[in-house]
């Protein structure tokens, strides 16, 4: 799959370009890629190993390019566990940015809010996650120990420090907090939810934590951002649907774009 993207990156006159980042872009929040002044870009079909998403809102393409100075490589689009019930979705193209020379991996995600104090539209740096949804992408890697990946400061706390610093240069307010992962793809229950404050959750979603497992495993740091679409299952009175989710993406993604562009000028 480094072949392919090796062959486009010389097709297009930039054969040695080496990002640095890779940067997943979660619901709603695909539109950071018009921040990357481009070098190529792949779509996910000409590229083996990575996923074929089944969400309206990802697009699936591979941005290579530069914010400011930094090479990056921007996932457009993140296929998750609910779409075929494959915990390791994203392992290809993980493996593909941490062999083209990406030394972290910057998450975006969608998030339901358990805290009444992060409204709809706050925005949330992952200091920890929780998943107890009982599996793991890592199921079946091996042998040998290197799937036993340690997920201690798995969040990498020196980018989290950097990260709240470019949110406050972005003027943007940003909490921190733990991101419990559910399978999905229905949402949470009311019960599950207030079973999921007691364990230490502030916020909740599809997605991310599988990703920081193959990207610990693949030896990148991890630093991930959550953008609350709503309030989690029951904290207000209400039904939840997908098209909140983007509708409020789509509405408070400027603070999320300003935030990363300074934070990736500034890596
Ligand atoms: N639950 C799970 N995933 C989500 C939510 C939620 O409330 N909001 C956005 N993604």
């Amino acid at each position: 799959m480094i072949d392919a993207i090796a062959a486009r990156l010389a097709e297009k006159g930039a054969p040695g370009f080496r990002p640095k980042v890779a940067v997943i872009l979660g619901s709603g929040l695909g539109g950071f890629a018009d921040e990357v002044k481009p070098v190529a870009a792949i779509p996910y079909g000409e590229l083996p190993g990575f996923p074929q998403t089944t969400v309206g809102s990802h697009a699936g393409r591979l941005v290579l390019g530069h914010v400011g100075p930094t090479p990056v490589a921007v996932l457009q689009g993140r296929a998750h566990y609910y779409e075929r019930g494959k915990a390791d979705e994203m392992r290809g193209a993980i493996r593909a940015v941490a062999e083209l020379g990406c030394e972290t991996l910057l998450q975006t995600n969608a998030a339901g809010s358990l805290r009444l104090d992060m409204p709809p539209g706050s925005v949330m740096a992952i200091s920890d996650h929780i998943n107890f949804a009982g599996i793991n992408p890592l199921f079946g890697a091996g042998p040998g120990d290197s799937r036993f990946v340690d997920m201690v400061d798995a969040y990498d706390p020196t980018l989290l420090k950097k990260l709240m610093a470019a949110a406050h240069t972005a003027n943007v307010r940003c909490h921190d907090g733990v991101y419990i992962f559910f399978s999905g793809p229905s949402f949470e229950t009311p019960a599950e939810i207030r079973a999921a404050r007691v364990l230490g959750a502030d916020a909740v979603g599809m997605s991310t934590a599988p990703e920081t497992i193959l990207a610990r495993h693949a030896g990148l740091k991890v630093v991930a951002l959550s953008l609350m679409t709503n309030y989690a299952a029951g904290l207000v009175p209400g039904a939840l649907g997908h098209e909140q989710t983007l509708a409020v993406a789509n509405a408070a993604s400027s603070d999320v774009r300003r935030l990363l562009r300074v934070f990736l000028e500034t890596y």
